[in-house]
């Protein structure tokens, strides 16, 4: 039986895969904090340890025995990280490290999320992997700092690494009623019941809207072929849509109108952020994405089921 480490693994993501490596036949010991992550998400048959991802011994106990790490813990918002720069860079950074420094005794491979926010404003969209890194956010800059510490710990420690740029991921478990939280949970738990939803900035900005399924797909992937010399791979499907027309999407498939309430940019905000899928589907074989509507369709299924 092949056993994994996944920090983070009882948030949304984290239990998405735990999800699917334990419905595999593997063995998970999830290590998580649970700030943001929840006993209840995970399923029966996983380990839960309670710790933080940036204490060693907790890391290199968690880390004990296992075939492979999924790095995922973090504090996973960008307005999070500009309002506690120095809080976040422990758990965002330090984390990161000492997940690295853990795997080096036993060339443990690591497989951990960046992020989407290493590019910052690109002029060049969708963006390639080789496209310039100038993040506008502490969050940003930490997870491309992860990425240079990734190729240290591959290049001088022998361990194995692939780091995957999500864009922006959402599904089911994805919080509705936090303000940290991603903006299709936000605005699918409000738009459900008639409420009006905040837009920052003029709405016009753009994402790219990946479905959790198929981050878990490339997580497993990346596992699976760990490909040589710490690559890092856009995860995202290549479609924008801007802020605002996902409120009129969202509130459509309600059967709603959207109120839009105008609310200043937020600090850090990118402008369009649009991936190009290509080097990630042919390097980790990985299937089309699922379209942005039967992802929207199976959140507010989700949710119409959880309140
Ligand atoms: P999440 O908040 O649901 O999951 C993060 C998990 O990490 C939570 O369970 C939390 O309790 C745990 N955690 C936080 N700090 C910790 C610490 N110090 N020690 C131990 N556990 C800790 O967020 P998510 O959306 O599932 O994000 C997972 C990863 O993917 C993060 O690294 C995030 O930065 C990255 N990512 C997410 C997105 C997205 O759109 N959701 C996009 C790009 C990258
Ligand atoms: C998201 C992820 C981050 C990831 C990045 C990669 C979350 C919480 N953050 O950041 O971990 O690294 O993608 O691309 O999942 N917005 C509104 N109204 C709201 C909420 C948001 O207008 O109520 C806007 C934001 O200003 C932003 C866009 O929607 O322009 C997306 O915001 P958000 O879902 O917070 O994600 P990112 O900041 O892109």
């Amino acid at each position: 039986m092949t056993r994994y480490l996944i920090t983070g693994g009882a948030g949304f993501i984290g239990s998405h895969l735990t999800d699917a490596l334990i419905a595999r036949g593997d063995a998970v010991r999830v290590l998580d904090d649970l700030s943001t992550g929840r006993r209840e998400n995970l399923p029966a048959g996983a380990e839960l340890v309670v710790g933080d991802v940036a204490d060693p011994a907790a890391v290199r106990a968690a880390m004990d025995g296992m075939d492979g790490c999924f790095h995922l813990a973090a504090i996973a918002s960008v307005a999070r990280a500009s309002s506690d720069w120095l809080g976040t860079n422990r758990a965002n950074l330090v984390g990161a490290i000492t997940v690295f420094d853990a795997a080096r005794a036993a060339r443990t491979p690591v497989v951990y999320a960046s992020s989407a926010a290493v590019y910052g404003d690109c002029p060049i969209q969708p963006i390639v992997e080789t496209a310039p890194t100038r993040p506008r956010s502490a969050y940003g800059a930490d997870k491309l700092a992860c990425e240079l510490h990734a190729a240290v710990a591959t290049g001088v420690h022998g361990v194995p690494t692939v780091g995957l740029r999500f864009f922006n991921v959402f599904g089911p478990r994805q919080d509705a009623a936090s303000p940290y939280s991603g903006v299709i949970s936000i605005f699918a738990g409000r738009l459900r019941r008639g409420e009006p939803v905040d837009v920052f900035g003029d709405g016009a900005q753009t994402r790219d809207f990946v479905y959790v399924a198929d981050v878990v797909a490339a997580l497993v992937a990346a596992m699976t072929r760990l490909p040589d010399g710490s690559p890092v791979f856009n995860v995202c499907t290549g479609s924008p849509t801007s802020v605002r027309d996902l409120a009129h999407h969202i509130a459509a498939l309600c059967g709603q109108a959207a109120t839009l309430r105008s609310r200043p940019p937020r600090d850090g905000d990118i402008r369009h952020s649009v991936g190009a899928p290509a080097a990630a589907r042919a390097a980790l074989g990985l299937a089309p994405p699922l379209a942005l509507p039967d992802g929207l369709t199976r959140v507010l299924d989700w949710l119409a089921t959880t309140r």
